[in-house]
């Protein structure tokens, strides 16, 4: 048994951040931005609009692809959840009129969607559901310091989420095999230091001591990142096409997470990827995280650039650290633009 996707969906919250709007507020320059990420602007979330609910529109839309209304798991992953108590999957299948089915979520920040989907496609393995619906979805924007000029340009808001169905290995769609891996030994490059558990009991419990406001946000390390989420993309890329038995030529599309325009040029040139195979959004979206592959698979197809047969090579780095890839041929199924 294999996991086949079978629909695709996206959405973007309304409210646009130009770079030129940053620099208002901030010691940056659209120029900086630019030339440094790829990112021209990014969606944040307003008017009460929060993870939940990007993940409740791009969840309804993947199931309008699949032409379905129903499946028996949902699963979320996000490193933005509502609350830290309870998962917000629940929830969101029973917005989207799911009935009382599985449902959970899976934290793993910008590689959420590469475990997402192997869990899923677990789900399927083992015959535990016929369908699952997987969704990343974040408003990390939220988790950011608004005067870090750091980490401020980087992130951006959104969801994408996909319909996976019991299918061969053979179809279209079918998941092939998957690279996953870890390092907690830079579990600090990338981190909120406050707000769980670890600091709760360190200050012994709300009310007691006070927590520096910056502990509330991330804090990022960039440099040794970017030098990680290279060597991590292009060696989990080659093991994944070992595994698969294919190689770079085979490959129509990188649909790699949109970290930074640079790191992708990077992993492309380390795998000898012609740079017109790297499928590229980060302009318009920034990083979504675990919302990055799913919503770049979704404009690409919407677009018609993603087309029915050719071979894609999904593969994401992110906090943990963590790290994932894998192949699939894409199907022929349709996708709305996200706006
Ligand atoms: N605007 C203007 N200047 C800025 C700036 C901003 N928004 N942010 C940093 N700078 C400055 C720094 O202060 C530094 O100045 P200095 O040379 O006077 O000290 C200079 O620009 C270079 O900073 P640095 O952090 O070394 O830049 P960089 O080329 O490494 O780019 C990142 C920074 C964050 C874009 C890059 O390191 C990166 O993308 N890293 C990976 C991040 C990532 O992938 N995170 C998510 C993991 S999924």
């Amino acid at each position: 048994m294999t996991a086949v996707v079978t629909g695709i969906g996206g959405f973007l919250p309304p409210r646009r951040v130009t770079n030129d709007d940053l620099s208002r507020t901030l010691d940056t320059t659209d120029e900086w931005i630019r030339t440094r990420t790829g990112i021209r602007e990014r969606r944040v979330v307003s008017g009460g609009l929060s993870t939940g609910a990007l993940a409740v529109e791009a969840g309804r839309r993947a199931l309008r692809s699949a032409g379905t209304g129903g499946v028996d798991a949902v699963v979320v992953a996000t490193t933005s959840p509502e609350r830290l108590c309870p998962a917000v999957a629940p929830e969101v299948a029973f917005r989207l009129g799911l009935g009382t089915v599985a449902a959970f979520d899976l934290t793993s920040a910008c590689s959420g969607f590469l475990y997402g989907l192997a869990t899923a496609a677990g789900l399927i393995g083992s015959g535990t559901a016929d369908r699952v619906l997987f969704i990343g979805a974040e408003a990390f924007t939220t988790l950011v310091n608004p005067e870090d000029r750091a980490t401020a340009p980087i992130f951006g808001d959104g969801a994408g989420a996909v319909v996976l169905r019991r299918g061969e290995p053979d179809e279209p769609g079918a998941l092939g095999p998957f690279d996953l891996g870890s390092d907690g030994a830079l579990a600090d490059l990338l981190a909120i230091p406050a707000g769980g558990a670890r600091q709760r009991s360190a200050d012994g419990g709300p009310g007691h001591g006070a927590v520096p406001a910056a502990d509330w946000y991330l804090r990022m390390e960039g440099r040794p990142l970017y030098t990680q989420a290279v060597e991590r993309m292009t060696q989990s890329a080659r093991a994944v096409l070992k595994r698969a038995d294919r190689s770079v030529a085979d490959l129509d599309w990188l649909a790699g997470h949109q970290a930074n325009l640079r790191i992708l040029q990077a992993v492309a040139e380390e795998l000898e990827l012609p740079e017109e195979r790297v499928a590229v959004n980060i302009d318009r979206v920034g990083n979504t995280l675990s919302a990055s592959v799913p919503l770049l698979l979704n404009d690409y197809a919407a677009r018609g650039e993603l087309r029915a047969g050719q071979r894609v090579l999904l593969s994401a780095f992110g906090a943990g650290l963590s790290w994932g890839s894998t192949v699939l041929v894409w199907p022929g199924i349709p996708a709305e633009p996200v706006g």
